[in-house]
């Protein structure tokens, strides 16, 4: 295989649920039925249909993300993978993530889901506390939870969690334990969300409704604060807003999309960011709805809508990804002068307020400013030309 091959993220996104959590707005439905063996020839199709697009690539890592992926039969996902790592050359150590959902069922899978190549699975666990999943509209409990994280760590070589954070009636102290609890099993990767009212969702009725309210501001913050130093002490250092990892365990895959590489989405909702062979970048989005997706693909017209990214596009969403990052961004890798993409001005005036720092060409922002970092990114953006 040769090295000099451009490399290439594949996310395949797969839309059902058994029920609908009420704070989440991801593209995720609820079916009687499903049948499978469609929408294995309509992801076979799609994914040679993406071939063509991205031609011959190294295949540096597979998400199968939700929706509920864990609700795939193992005998879907291993044709899935073999399809992709047929198509593209994969690496030899390609990361393949499946996010699970931890009910007894799904948990049955992990050893057949590992047979079939995944290698790294993301458990939503979301809370260790049985009033509060409940809260959350989840469909398992703590225990069976924990169970998925033990079974998991027995099967996969690599595992990870999910937890929503900054819930209602949610302390110090209480958050504190759940930390501890989360930090027990010893993973090397945890994803830590705080609870966000998204449009239209049960929760912003619910809302506005004032059913529940959130932790204030300060405290939200207080207990970011608080989940970056406990899980920094015990080895898992952030890394993005949201991730923290031991180093060199962070998420290969979505490291391609912070770093502004090359990814391809197959599945309905599915985007990607792809290079074409000559130079210019496009961004992809397939149908959004389960059943336009397969319609299309049934009668091979495609599922993919493409846009052409200007160079200044490129600029903006690069700076926007890469910011999310706890790490320098060098400006200098923008494929326009960063005074095209950043208004010079406004960056010196928040490096004066000490919210932003520069060393050279690099600009590191404080934890203040990525605690707003879409105020950040709206303010310091240039004037589109
Ligand atoms: C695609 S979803 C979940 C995948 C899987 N179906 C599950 O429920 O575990 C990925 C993660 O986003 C987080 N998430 C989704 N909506 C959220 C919200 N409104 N606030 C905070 N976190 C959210 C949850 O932690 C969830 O595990
Ligand atoms: S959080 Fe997960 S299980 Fe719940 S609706 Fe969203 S994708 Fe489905």
């Amino acid at each position: 295989m040769g090295n000099d091959l451009r490399s290439l993220a594949l996310y395949i996104h797969w839309p059902f649920c058994k029920s609908k959590c009420p704070y989440c707005d991801f593209n995720s439905h609820v079916r009687t039925s499903i049948d499978e063996s469609i929408w294995e020839q309509a992801f076979t199709q799609e994914l040679k249909r993406a071939y063509q697009i991205t031609g011959s690539r190294r295949l540096e890592s597979i998400f199968f993300g939700g929706g509920t992926p864990s609700l795939m039969s193992p005998s879907l996902v291993g044709h899935i993978i073999d399809i992709a790592t047929t198509l593209w050359h994969p690496e030899n150590d390609i990361e393949i993530t499946l996010e699970a959902n931890p009910t007894s069922i799904e948990i049955e899978k992990f050893k057949a889901l590992s047979q079939a190549g995944v290698n790294r699975v993301s458990i939503g666990v979301q809370s260790f506390n049985t009033e509060d999943l409940r809260f959350l509209g989840r469909q398992h409990s703590a225990d069976e939870a924990k169970k998925a994280i033990h079974i998991g760590q027995q099967y996969f070589d690599r595992v990870s969690f999910d937890l929503i954070y900054a819930r209602p009636h949610q302390t110090i102290q209480t958050w504190q334990k759940e930390l501890e609890t989360a930090l027990s099993f010893g993973t090397d990767h945890l994803s830590l969300y705080q609870l966000t009212i998204e449009q239209g969702t049960a929760f912003e009725h619910q809302y506005a409704r004032q059913e529940f309210i959130l932790p204030e501001e300060n405290l939200a913050t207080d207990l970011y604060q608080q989940t970056i130093d406990t899980l920094g002490i015990n080895g898992l250092k952030i890394y993005e807003i949201s991730n923290f990892a031991r180093p060199g365990q962070e998420s290969k895959h979505n490291l391609v999309y912070w770093t502004y590489q090359d990814y391809a989405g197959v599945g309905p909702g599915a985007h990607g960011r792809l290079t074409l062979e000559n130079g210019n970048k496009i961004a992809t989005r397939q149908f959004k709805a389960p059943e336009t997706w397969l319609k299309q693909v049934e009668a091979g017209q495609g599922t993919t809508e493409s846009v052409p990214l200007s160079l200044n596009d490129q600029a903006a969403e690069q700076l926007m990804m890469g910011l999310r990052l706890f790490r320098p961004f060098d400006l200098a890798q923008l494929p326009v002068a960063w005074n095209q993409a950043i208004d010079a001005e406004k960056l010196d005036i928040l490096i004066q307020q000490g919210l932003i720092h520069q060393q050279g060409s690099c600009i590191d922002l404080t934890l203040p400013a990525r605690l707003c970092l879409n105020e950040v990114l709206r303010y310091i953006a240039a004037p589109k030309p």
